[in-house]
């Protein structure tokens, strides 16, 4: 039985095997066991010797069985884990991740360079009041400059604001008279436009106010030169065009000469060589004098800007829908742009 038993053992392919082995010598109905079990029919002087030899034999078959079951043990295991293995040569899966809107990084771009020439960055609402839109800001009810199918009104006196003026006089007023105002403010502003390549019914703004003891229109000047030269790069040039706004007097328009294409980006060119890119002016007096401030200590100066249009003329966006239909294969173009 033993010679028989370590035989098998020894040919076992796997585990399964070596159960089955395992019963058929050492089980209820094995071979051994039928032995040990017949020990009771033999004589008192055969008993100790066959069973001293069973017990050999047992052991014997035992032992053989443990250590080839270490040695199947430990195969099964090395094929797992060969077949587990990870390959880290296989090229990886691309994880998705999103990136800022370009119109926020436009955003972000203007608020620091304007940071760094020291203004501040506010808000305000975006459902105005009549007066903060328009008559704080030197226009009057009757005023043609109003015109009704620019504005989405809610009630008489509540609209959606046309543009981010009204927070220069709620800036002000909130200064007192008296105390230097230096901020910008981004902001969402409506207006009542089809929308097509080049209007929309909603856009950004980014407006400036620089009030002061003895703010000059150079001053506006050389802040706006120096913003277009870090925004387009410092090959650009700038002009002021003489222009109309209620609030400022006088009121300009601020072009950018414009290359075709540069290190910051490429831009859409008419034939003038010239691109308009933003209005500004002195604040007008009266303007200073509804808001608290004595119009002959204080001068300012204020501009708006269209954060889309500077975005399309520096990356070369020629249709504003762009910015709002997200369409992703759009906008993943421009994730970190800058
Ligand atoms: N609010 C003006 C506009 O929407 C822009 C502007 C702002 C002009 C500040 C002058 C001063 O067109």
């Amino acid at each position: 039985i033993q010679a028989e038993a370590l035989d098998n053992v020894k040919k076992a392919n796997n585990l399964k095997e070596l159960q089955d082995i395992k019963v058929t010598y050492l089980g209820k109905k094995g071979s051994l066991t039928s032995v040990l079990r017949g020990m009771g029919k033999l004589s008192k002087e055969e008993r100790p010797v066959v069973g001293e030899i069973a017990n050999k034999v047992r052991e014997a078959i035992t032992n053989e069985i443990e250590q080839k079951s270490e040695i199947l043990e430990q195969a099964a295991l090395d094929e797992k884990l060969q077949h587990e293995a990870i390959d880290v040569t296989l090229p990886g899966r691309p994880v998705q991740v999103g990136g800022p809107h370009l119109l926020t990084q436009i955003v972000e771009e203007i608020e620091d360079l304007f940071i760094g020439m020291g203004f501040e960055v506010r808000e305000g609402p975006e459902v105005e009041t009549d007066y903060y839109n328009f008559e704080a800001l030197n226009l009057p009810k009757g005023h043609p400059a109003r015109d009704m199918q620019d504005t989405f009104y809610i009630t008489n006196e509540l609209l959606l604001r046309t543009h981010t003026s009204p927070v220069q006089a709620r800036t002000m007023r909130q200064f007192n008279g008296n105390q230097t105002v230096k901020m910008i403010c981004p902001g969402k502003v409506y207006r009542r436009d089809t929308d097509d390549a080049t209007h929309s019914h909603q856009f950004t703004q980014i407006e400036g106010l620089y009030v002061d003891k003895n703010v000059r229109m150079s001053d506006l000047k050389g802040i706006l030169d120096k913003f277009a030269k870090k925004m387009f790069g410092d090959d650009r040039k700038t002009r002021l065009r003489p222009s109309f706004f209620p609030f400022t007097e006088p009121s300009v328009e601020m072009d950018i000469s414009c290359k075709v294409c540069n290190g910051s980006g490429c831009s859409v060119c008419k034939k003038s060589g010239w691109i308009e890119i933003l209005g500004g002016g002195m604040v007008h007096p009266r303007v200073l004098e509804m808001a608290g401030y004595d119009s002959k200590e204080y001068t300012g100066f204020a501009f708006g800007m269209g954060p889309e249009r500077i975005a399309m003329l520096k990356y070369g966006v020629d249709d504003i829908r762009n910015f709002y239909t997200n369409d992703v294969r759009f906008l993943k173009q421009y994730h970190h742009a800058k």
